[in-house]
């Protein structure tokens, strides 16, 4: 493979957080569906409004170094996203299927806290401070988003024991 610079790879890395962004935005709404805790329903509805603005933010990012936002096709998400329809699939509405979910989705929200964490530590080298000011915003819902999963998934754990005894 040819080599390439810094600014390359950060703009792959962009369009590759782009395309997940996005993929989250149509899997999120079969998400919400299937979940059955209403607490846990709201937290995906707040998360997928915010999702939705994030795809906004990336692509106003990339927009500053290139003329047109594209995303490159993310296997990655494609893969987690995947193992969510698998939880849906796998098991019967009710609280073990929202651990579940929680499980699968908490596994989405840390691929993004990585590639926020990545892309932004290559924009305070690369110099983009406006850039760099954008991704630790991102990098701050994501990890609330997580966060507030961890605590539900407290209360539906112990309630999803409860419900196998
Ligand atoms: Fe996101
Ligand atoms: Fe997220």
């Amino acid at each position: 493979m040819e080599q390439q610079t810094l600014h390359e790879l950060y703009i792959h890395e962009l369009q590759d957080v782009l395309s997940a962004e996005a993929q989250i935005t149509k899997a999120l709404p079969h998400v919400i569906t299937a979940v059955s805790d209403e607490e846990l329903q709201e937290a995906y509805e707040m998360h997928l409004t915010q999702t939705k603005e994030q795809v906004k933010m990336v692509k106003s990012i990339l927009e500053r170094h290139e003329d047109q936002a594209k995303a490159e096709h993310c296997k990655g998400m494609e893969g987690l996203l995947k193992e969510c329809s698998g939880a849906i699939e796998d098991f019967e509405e009710g609280e073990v299927r929202d651990c579940a979910l929680i499980a699968a989705t908490q596994k989405v929200e840390h691929y993004e806290i990585s590639a926020y964490g990545s892309i932004r530590a290559m924009a305070n080298v690369l110099g983009y401070a406006e850039d760099a000011g954008d991704l630790t915003t991102l990098l701050h819902q994501e990890s609330q988003a997580d966060d507030k999963l961890s605590q539900i998934s407290h209360r539906l754990n112990q309630m999803a024991v409860g419900a196998t005894a």
